[in-house]
């Protein structure tokens, strides 16, 4: 069958990689796809990443991508980025008949809307921080104010990993609020904000294939979100992750399963929105189970580019079952092993940063089947890659243990050469302090 990944990153580089091993893989495109994956998949210059705030240019690309699917008699879309899924593709696709694996908009709004999703906890006692959403500023300060620091103000809307503000103290909430609400700097996604409840704890991301009444749940995984070692500086799209996250034990995993993915996903159909797609719960542990800290209505990335090679069932057979409403019906293997994925990025980001430099070493992994180095920003010019956005690569390694896939993955890391190059040294490190 012909299959269509959208996407532009790590994370859909991933899911090309895993997707070409199945014998039921005809031919594989991408939409728009990157330099790494063009030997596996046909790149299609179709801009379906284009961010939700520019509504109308992402709904023309995505009748653009409809046609095309169309034309390439594409059996089975599978959806990468957010602003895609908020922006209606699953939507648009099926009302044209099209197979597709992915949240509709209303469903993507556990993500899109953190009130919706705030609301919903609430609805059925998925274990959250207590919260209040606001629109008025004058509101949200005298609730800031009545709480006290730590806490956390966050943008309801999708704000590219810039929209949640840990505030230690009082008067950084009080201007995060006001720069929201009264300033506008994040547009529309800020228009709406949650305060909320700060939770003190390690977090760990919980995958869930969900086809609208049936789930599976991928090995729990930990990724690394600040830009410095030991979490500091700020957010980025993520850095690197690592699964087994051990911090997640089984008991957390079935408190998860029970607490949080049951009701959520019964809730979602009572309101007539079923949900079909990945279900990202980020989930903070604690001694008491585990509480919600956000859901995304995607895989995450880089956590896909570990997941992937973990992964032994085949993607393909899974998410038809997904799409059917049967994966009641299948069994999902993991690898029993660890992996770990190093992401190298340029200097500067997530502010700032040069790019055009040309990237060596990348031959010696080609035909690795522990060592895979999936691209991002990536451009390719004659036959060579250069740095071309801020995450650049992402290099993953598997082996029998978190330990040994850390030094084979930063072996790696340091036979790639380019201009600039940055990445954390520290990846996996909460869980190498466990052993
Ligand atoms: P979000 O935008 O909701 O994905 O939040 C981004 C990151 O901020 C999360 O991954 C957490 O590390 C942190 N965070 C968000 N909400 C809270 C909270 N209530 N307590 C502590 N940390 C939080
Ligand atoms: N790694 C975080 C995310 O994909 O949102």
């Amino acid at each position: 069958m012909n299959v269509l990944v959208v996407g532009k990153g790590g994370r859909e580089h991933a899911l090309v990689w895993k997707l070409a091993q199945s014998q039921r893989i005809d031919k594989l495109y991408a939409a728009p796809g990157n330099p790494g994956m063009t030997a596996l998949a046909e790149c299609v210059d179709i801009r379906v990443d284009t961010p939700v705030a520019e509504r109308e240019k992402l709904v023309g690309e995505i009748e653009r991508l409809v046609a095309f699917a169309h034309e390439r008699q594409i059996e089975l879309t599978v959806v990468g980025p957010d602003d895609a899924l908020a922006g209606g593709i699953v939507d648009r696709f099926r009302a044209s008949g099209l197979a597709i694996f992915g949240p509709t908009e209303a469903a993507a709004r556990i993500e899109s809307s953190k009130v919706f999703a705030k609301e919903l906890m609430e609805r059925v006692g998925v274990p959250t921080a207590r919260h209040q959403s606001f629109t008025d500023s004058q509101a949200a300060r005298a609730y800031i104010r009545e709480q006290g620091a730590p806490i956390v103000v966050k943008a309801s809307g999708l704000a590219a990993g810039k929209g949640a503000v840990i505030c230690h103290r009082v008067d950084q909430a009080l201007a995060a609020a006001h720069e929201m609400l009264d300033e506008g700097v994040l547009g529309g996604a800020g228009r709406q904000i949650v305060v909320e409840e700060y939770m003190a704890g390690e977090e760990a991301s919980l995958f869930a294939l969900c086809d609208g009444e049936h789930f599976i749940t991928l090995t729990p995984a930990q990724d690394h979100k600040a830009i410095y070692a030991d979490d500091q500086g700020p957010n980025t799209g993520g850095m690197g992750a690592y699964a087994p996250a051990p911090v997640m034990t089984p008991a957390l995993v079935r408190d998860a399963e029970e607490r949080v993915i049951r009701p959520v996903l019964a809730e979602m159909r009572r309101l007539g929105t079923p949900y079909q797609g990945v279900l990202y719960c980020g989930m903070m542990c604690t001694d008491a189970g585990v509480k919600v800290v956000e859901f995304n209505a995607r895989l995450g990335d880089p956590e896909c580019q570990i997941l992937m090679p973990l992964l032994k069932t085949d993607l393909v057979d899974l998410l038809i079952a997904a799409c059917n409403g049967r994966l009641d019906q299948v069994q999902v293997e993991c690898a029993p092993g660890a992996a770990v994925c190093v992401v190298m990025a340029s200097d500067g980001y997530p502010q700032g940063y040069e790019k055009g430099f040309e990237i060596r070493g990348l031959e010696a992994f080609a035909d690795r089947d522990d060592l895979f180095v999936f691209h991002a920003g990536t451009a390719q010019r004659d036959g060579r890659f250069f740095t071309d956005g801020g995450r650049v690569l992402g290099v993953t390694a598997t082996d029998a243990d978190i330990q040994t896939a850390v030094a084979k993955a930063y072996s790696a890391v340091d036979q790639i050469a380019f201009a600039n190059a940055y990445c954390r040294r520290d990846i996996a490190y909460r869980a190498l302090g466990r052993a």
